[in-house]
């Protein structure tokens, strides 16, 4: 892009009624919350796919979104530009407590040589899944007896590309997991300037990361599941639809499995079928 198509797009502004004809569709397709105080993220998140395909307004770009090739091509980046994919390793650290002190034990007992399934719904760039993992694997060091596999989930390919890679920086891992599990379950990349760490082999080979959108009617994972962790996403949504993909996911977590939403979000006075068992953790009936 020359100097002068770049200064337009520098001061291109998304309008009220473009904002709303956006908002109303990113709604309908993902349940999220578009208000008003959204408008300055989104122009400037959009900025960026206007610079990606030449464009310098925005009206350009939203006739190019909802037209017949934007419909195939186009939506997959404007979701991947609007979601918020805050995560980090151990994030409420009180929930891998509980999995290791009530659940696992519970599932052994009842389950020696099965296979644990967790699924982690909207897991962003993977955190929650490896973190998960780690503190499984340790588990079963001490206790033995089962296997485990993970299911990642999320509206976004961006970040679903990153989890599955998981390869994190230095830094991030550094701040959130002990040095004995760094040592046992990363590799330092071999080059040094790079200061990145990957998830060792035999942990990502237990994980496996798949595109959904909890809008679906239906959910397209196959197994039904121990575990379900449903963290920090229901947040953006408005309770009508809270309720309805809690009722959905719980479709998918077996009688007496565990279901975990964030510590910010509630589901008191919801209609599903869930018994509470702390604030934040449920049992399905
Ligand atoms: C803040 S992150 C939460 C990550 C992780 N669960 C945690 O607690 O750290 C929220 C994630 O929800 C995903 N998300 C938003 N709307 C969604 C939808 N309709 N279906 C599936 N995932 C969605 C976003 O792409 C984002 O990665």
């Amino acid at each position: 892009m020359d100097f002068d198509r770049l200064r337009k797009l520098y001061r291109a502004e998304l309008s009220d009624a473009l904002f709303d004809r956006l908002g109303t569709f990113i709604n309908r397709e993902t349940g999220i919350k578009m208000s008003g105080d959204k408008k300055v993220m989104v122009q400037a998140r959009l900025k960026r796919r206007l610079k990606a395909l030449d464009l310098i307004d925005f009206e350009s770009y939203v006739d190019l979104l909802f037209g017949p090739e934007g419909m195939r091509t186009e939506v997959v980046h404007v979701f991947d530009a609007i979601s918020t994919n805050k995560t980090e390793f151990f994030r409420e650290a009180d929930h891998f407590d509980f999995l290791v002190n009530k659940v696992l034990p519970e599932y052994g007992a009842a389950n020696s040589d099965k296979v644990l399934r967790i699924w982690s719904a909207a897991c962003s760039t993977g955190e929650e899944v490896y973190t998960l993992g780690m503190v499984i694997q340790e588990y079963l060091r001490k206790h033995g007896a089962f296997d485990f596999r993970i299911l990642g989930t999320d509206l976004s390919s961006f970040v679903l590309a990153l989890a599955r890679n998981a390869v994190y920086s230095e830094e991030r891992v550094r701040s959130a997991v002990p040095e004995f599990m760094i040592r046992r379950y990363f590799m330092a990349s071999r080059d040094p300037e790079r200061q990145t760490f990957r998830v060792v082999p035999e942990l990502r080979a237990k994980m496996c990361f798949e595109r959904l959108n909890f809008m679906d009617d239906r959910y397209s994972v196959k197994q039904l599941y121990d575990v379900v962790f449903c963290r920090n996403v229901l947040i953006y949504f408005s309770r009508e639809v809270q309720q309805a993909v809690v009722q959905k996911l719980c479709r998918h977590l077996k009688p007496g499995g565990y279901f975990f939403h964030g510590h910010s979000e509630s589901l008191l006075g919801m209609d599903l079928p869930l018994k509470q068992v702390c604030s934040t953790v449920f049992k399905r009936l």
